[in-house]
């Protein structure tokens, strides 16, 4: 009989204890696909260890390219060929939708990247259009054929003048990283900020590329015939740590997070702030107490520095057992709501309706089998799971693993009481 894997988290210990976060799976993976973009070694450092590395490693390796990657280290090593293959197979896409982000290295790089179409990862659908937009304006000839995103350039790239109708992260680094090789000046206006793209900027500055106005919604991009490899730390993974903060209110415990960056979480932390947690802000980190029930709070998602989309399931969590009523509204991703049934089945009061949800905070929740249906559904199912009376099972691991770096080892070292577990599936 298959069997799959699942957590069995047993809700009512209170977390106390310290974590410490590995690098952003949002920024690693763009800056593993930046490497293409000169011929040489590259070194990537502050990897965390999810799966979507490896997938990532395996797609640069069918491009032509040498990857090691060691986990003991945290370092993943690139040698980028002249001449690297351009095309990014169905069968790994598939499998990690930012694959898409070879595309403009490639276009920029080899002239041509033939990337299979994403089929999204469970939150709703993901256009590309931006991305084709802001190519073709850039002399690329974009077509789609046989669920292949075909992009063509004739010659190297023409700088130019594109805009975003919304800033999306995906689009940005997309034109971006086509723009740093192109001829010419491109400036993307209304440009996405998140700490991701600044991490990009700068290890893109490093190789040698010439931007400017990194972290702004305008980035000015001059760009020049050729990159230099390079050695690039990963911004700390900021959704990760706004997860273990909302770990330390939901379960009115003490959680001190190293090595990441206060900064990037400004909102997330001042919303734990307003539902009663005491926030302290450290050199290399933050802390997080709470010791009552948390009060409800509003969110409403924005690209950053709004609250992020990212972190919207874990705070319903949060809300589903606070004091209190909250409105939850969703802008970045219609289907991240489809969380909310499965939260439903650990008893949480949540209506929605469109883009918004309103969430009556109950003071218990009941264990109960659940489904994660995407990563960050994942962590808020976890987290409702903690404080659920008994046992919460939580199918669709794999979602999580591929955000997640050691989570459950993590989780046990401050006192949840989690376990993964193979079960036969019927
Ligand atoms: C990235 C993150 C994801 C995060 C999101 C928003 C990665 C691997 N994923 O996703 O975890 O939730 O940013 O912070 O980094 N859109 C279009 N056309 C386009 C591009 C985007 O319509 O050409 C729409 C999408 O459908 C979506 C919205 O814009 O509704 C946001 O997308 P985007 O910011 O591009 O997110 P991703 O880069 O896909």
């Amino acid at each position: 009989m298959p069997s799959v894997e699942v957590l069995r988290v047993t809700g009512g210990r209170r977390l106390s204890g310290e974590v410490r976060l590995s690098g952003a799976k949002n920024s690693v993976l763009k800056l593993m696909a930046a490497t293409l973009l000169a011929p040489g070694t590259s070194v990537i450092s502050n990897v965390p260890e999810i799966l979507d590395v490896e997938i990532m490693g395996e797609l640069l390796r069918r491009l032509g390219c040498e990857v090691a990657h060691n986990p003991e280290k945290a370092t993943v090593t690139i040698t980028v060929p002249e001449r690297p293959d351009h095309r990014a197979d169905y069968d790994l896409v598939r499998r990690m939708r930012a694959s898409i982000c070879v595309l403009g290295p490639l276009v920029s790089r080899v002239g041509a990247a033939d990337v299979a179409l994403p089929g999204g990862d469970n939150i709703g659908s993901r256009g590309l259009d931006m991305h084709v937009d802001g190519l073709r304006r850039m002399g690329a000839d974009v077509t789609s054929e046989h669920g292949y995103l075909l992009a063509h350039s004739p010659g190297r790239l023409v700088g130019a003048e594109t805009w975003l109708d919304f800033p999306s992260v995906g689009a940005t680094e997309t034109i971006l990283m086509a723009a740093v090789l192109a001829e010419g000046t491109t400036v993307i206006d209304n440009a996405a900020r998140e700490p991701e793209i600044v991490d990009i900027c700068e290890m893109l500055q490093a190789m040698g590329a010439r931007i400017d106005g990194v972290g702004t919604s305008t980035l000015t991009i001059e760009g020049v015939e050729a990159l230099q490899p390079v050695s690039h730390a990963t911004v700390p993974d900021r959704i990760v740590a706004g997860t273990w903060a909302v770990a330390a209110a939901i379960t009115q415990g003490d959680i001190t997070v190293r090595d990441a960056r206060a900064d990037h979480l400004s909102i997330a932390l001042e919303k734990l702030g307003t539902a009663g947690a005491q926030v302290d802000i450290l050199d290399d980190g933050f802390r997080v107490r709470m010791d009552r029930r948390p009060a409800a709070v509003d969110i409403v998602t924005l690209p950053y520095p709004g609250f992020p989309t990212d972190l919207q399931p874990q705070f319903i969590a949060l809300n589903s057992v606070a004091e209190g009523a909250a409105l939850v509204t969703e802008n970045l991703f219609e289907a991240r709501f489809r969380f909310v049934q499965e939260l439903a089945r650990l008893g949480a009061e949540v209506r929605t309706d469109g883009h918004h949800a309103l969430v009556r905070g109950r003071s218990a929740l009941s264990g109960a089998p659940v489904e994660a249906t995407d990563i960050r559904a994942g962590a808020g199912l976890v987290l409702a799971g903690l404080v659920a009376e008994g046992t919460t099972t939580v199918y669709g691991v794999g979602h999580i693993d591929r955000g997640y770096a050691g989570f459950v080892p993590a989780l046990r070292s401050i006192g949840a009481d989690v376990v993964r577990e193979e079960v036969s599936e019927a």
